[in-house]
């Protein structure tokens, strides 16, 4: 019997030595160089957030105001540099984020977005595989766990080549016989995703039922495994990955089509920029030709979601002085995809918004998402372990369905049930402070100690850590 062959990724120094030329131009660009080990640092010492820091070879260490000092290790960067670099800590394959940033464009170190007003320095915030996606490619999570990953946990460290043409073993055999997907040739939405999967994110990205985004590939529909959700009549601010939304609402855009997308400025292979050119050949009378039309007309902004970084106004305005933001009318609509009674509610729940579980009650595929976000909401605990139960049927290591499930188990009585889901909440993430607490108390004191210990060695300023360890170490003593 024959078999017909599956293209799976081979990496893009397969592609080297037939494309040499492309080959060497993309290796120098910020996305070919997005992510990877951490290469030693010189010695810097500073203040982010209020704590003092300092970081040496491939530690970053810290000092709290109340005299708590601890220390991490550097593993894997992300970021080219460009705008800046954060770094990643590794522990027994499980990454987490480091609080401080290097910031390029200014040269200072400052909090990592997010960890600016933090009273404490924490440690524990999980790498989910999201943020390696877009980031690095063949990302290799391990199923079950929120942030455990293989070793090394990516096989490229950046954007590779086929993130945008595909899967290339078939290809690289017998090019003549089997073709990559060339971005060119593709229609426009399909084009249009490739550049979206990672420059395009919208209020809310919901994943279809059933599929999986990490899965996409180049040549498909974003619409085919996500929701892009925005606010109806524009953003209220200005985000990291706004740029597909923000053309989209281009005037040059709405009023020629789909003819304007990123590669007609951008050429990804060389990060070559060919705006001017672009703008004369539709506005071929256009005034002040001598001078840039980017710096009036595509101004540069600060972005909501990225400390000390500029972003590129690309809506471009008439007016220089136009103000970026639209305000939103507050209700979410679709911008890829299908916005239906699931998504919508999804997308709500994710904000917090009151309006979420009207939409999930109506949703006609309910899963495990769906099950989540309504047991979060449910007052009745019989109802709501219910639908916790239902989850971890499809996602074993959902870490909120472990956690919350195991207090209502533990409410209930049901002292050992809540045990298991609470170290498998261990499993899945071993700095989840909810789950090491919560087994504090209920496991006799030495073993709750034990898991306190391994917990603070992750996460060493966590207040209420230290404080259920000092009762624990109190209450030992007294034995
Ligand atoms: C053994 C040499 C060889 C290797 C290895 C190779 N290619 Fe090609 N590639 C070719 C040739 C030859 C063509 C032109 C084929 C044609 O037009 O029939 C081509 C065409 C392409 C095209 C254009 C397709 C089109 O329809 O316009 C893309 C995109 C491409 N290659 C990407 C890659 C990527 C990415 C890799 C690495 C995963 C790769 N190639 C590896 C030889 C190679
Ligand atoms: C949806 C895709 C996406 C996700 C998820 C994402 N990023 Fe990014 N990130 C980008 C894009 C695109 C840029 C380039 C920003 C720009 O200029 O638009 C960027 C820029 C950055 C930069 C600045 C890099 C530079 O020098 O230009 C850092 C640092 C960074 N991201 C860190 C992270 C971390 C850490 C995570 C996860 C915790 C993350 N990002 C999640 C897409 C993403
Ligand atoms: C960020 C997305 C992106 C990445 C990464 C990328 N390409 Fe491309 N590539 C494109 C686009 C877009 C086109 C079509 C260009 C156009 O519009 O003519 C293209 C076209 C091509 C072509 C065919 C026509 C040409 O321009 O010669 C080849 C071959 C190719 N790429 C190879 C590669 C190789 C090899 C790598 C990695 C070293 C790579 N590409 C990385 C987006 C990408
Ligand atoms: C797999 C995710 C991914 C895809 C696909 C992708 N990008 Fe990017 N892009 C990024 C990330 C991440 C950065 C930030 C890189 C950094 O500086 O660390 C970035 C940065 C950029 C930059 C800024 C480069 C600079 O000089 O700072 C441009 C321009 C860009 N991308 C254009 C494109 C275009 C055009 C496409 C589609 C043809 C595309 N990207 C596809 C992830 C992606
Ligand atoms: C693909 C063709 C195309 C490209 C490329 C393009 N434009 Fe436009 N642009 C248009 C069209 C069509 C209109 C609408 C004209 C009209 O309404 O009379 C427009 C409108 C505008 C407007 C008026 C906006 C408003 O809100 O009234 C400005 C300003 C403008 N373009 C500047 C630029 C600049 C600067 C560039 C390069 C960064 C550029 N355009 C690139 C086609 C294009
Ligand atoms: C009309 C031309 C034009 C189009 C179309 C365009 N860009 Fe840009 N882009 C620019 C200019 C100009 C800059 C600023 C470059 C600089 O400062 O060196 C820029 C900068 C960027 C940057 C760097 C970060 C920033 O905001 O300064 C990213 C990332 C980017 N573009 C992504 C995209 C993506 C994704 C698309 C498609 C949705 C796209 N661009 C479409 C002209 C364009
Ligand atoms: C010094 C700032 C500046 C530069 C540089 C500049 N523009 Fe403008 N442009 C403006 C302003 C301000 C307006 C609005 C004029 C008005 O509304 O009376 C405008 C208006 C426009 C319009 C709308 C004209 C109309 O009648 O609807 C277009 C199109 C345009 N510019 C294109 C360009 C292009 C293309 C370039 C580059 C060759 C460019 N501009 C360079 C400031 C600038």
């Amino acid at each position: 019997m024959l078999l017909l062959a599956v293209a799976t990724f081979v990496g893009s120094q397969a592609c080297g030595p037939c494309h040499g030329a492309i080959a060497e131009a993309y290796a120098k660009t910020p996305m070919a160089r997005s992510a990877g080990r951490a290469e030693p640092l010189a010695h810097a010492s500073f203040v982010a957030a209020g704590h003092q820091y300092a970081v040496a070879g491939r530690t970053l260490s810290f000092e709290m105001g109340s005299g708590r000092a601890g220390s991490a290790s550097m593993d894997y960067f992300i970021g080219s540099n460009a705008a800046g670099r954060t770094w990643l800590r590794e522990f027994e394959g499980y990454l987490f984020e480091l609080p401080v940033t290097w910031y390029a464009q200014k040269g200072v170190w400052d909090a990592s977005p997010g960890y600016e007003r933090d009273a404490w320095v924490r440690l524990n915030r999980p790498v989910e595989p999201s943020c390696l996606q877009c980031h690095a490619s063949r990302v290799r999570s391990v199923r079950g766990t929120q942030n455990r990953y293989g070793e090394p946990p990516f096989l490229e460290n950046g954007v590779s080549c086929e993130r945008c043409h595909g899967p290339g073993s078939e290809h690289v055999r017998d090019p003549a016989a089997a073709k990559m997907v060339n971005p060119a040739k593709l229609d426009a939405e399909r084009r249009e995703g490739i550049c979206g999967q990672c420059h395009l994110t919208g209020e809310a990205r919901i994943e279809k039922t059933g599929r999986q985004f990490a899965e996409f590939q180049a040549g498909m529909r974003l619409a085919d495994y996500a929701t892009y959700l925005v606010w109806k009549g524009g953003r209220r601010d200005f985000k990291v990955t706004s740029h597909v939304e923000k053309l989209a609402g281009s005037r040059c855009r709405t009023a020629s089509g789909d003819s304007l997308s990123c590669t007609t400025c951008h050429e990804p292979h060389s990060n070559l920029n060919r705006t001017q050119e672009v703008c004369l050949g539709c506005h071929a009378a256009a005034h002040r030709r001598e001078e840039n039309c980017a710096d009036c007309h595509m101004p540069k902004t600060k972005s909501s979601d990225a400390n000390h970084g500029v972003l590129t106004d690309h809506s471009i305005p008439r007016l220089p002085s136009q103000k970026v933001v639209p305000g939103g009318t507050g209700e979410l609509e679709a911008f890829t995809g299908l916005a239906d009674a699931r998504a919508l509610g999804l997308a709500y729940a994710e904000m917090g918004d009151r309006r979420a579980r009207a939409y999930l009650e109506r949703a006609t595929s309910v899963d495990w998402q769906v099950r989540l976000r309504l047991a979060a909401m449910e007052p009745g605990l019989v109802r709501a372990a219910a639908l916790y139960e239902a989850v971890l049927k499809e996602r074993p290591g959902e870490v909120s369905a472990l956690v919350n499930l195991g207090s209502i188990y533990g409410q209930a009585g049901r002292t050992a049930d809540a045990i298991r889901l609470w170290r498998r909440a261990l499993e899945a993430n071993p700095a989840l402070e909810e789950a090491a607490l919560n087994l504090s108390e209920v496991l006799p004191a030495a073993e709750g100690a034990e898991i306190l210990r391994q917990y603070l060695g992750l996460n060493p300023a966590s207040p209420a850590g230290q404080a259920r360890a000092a009762e624990l170490a109190k209450a030992l003593l007294k034995r």
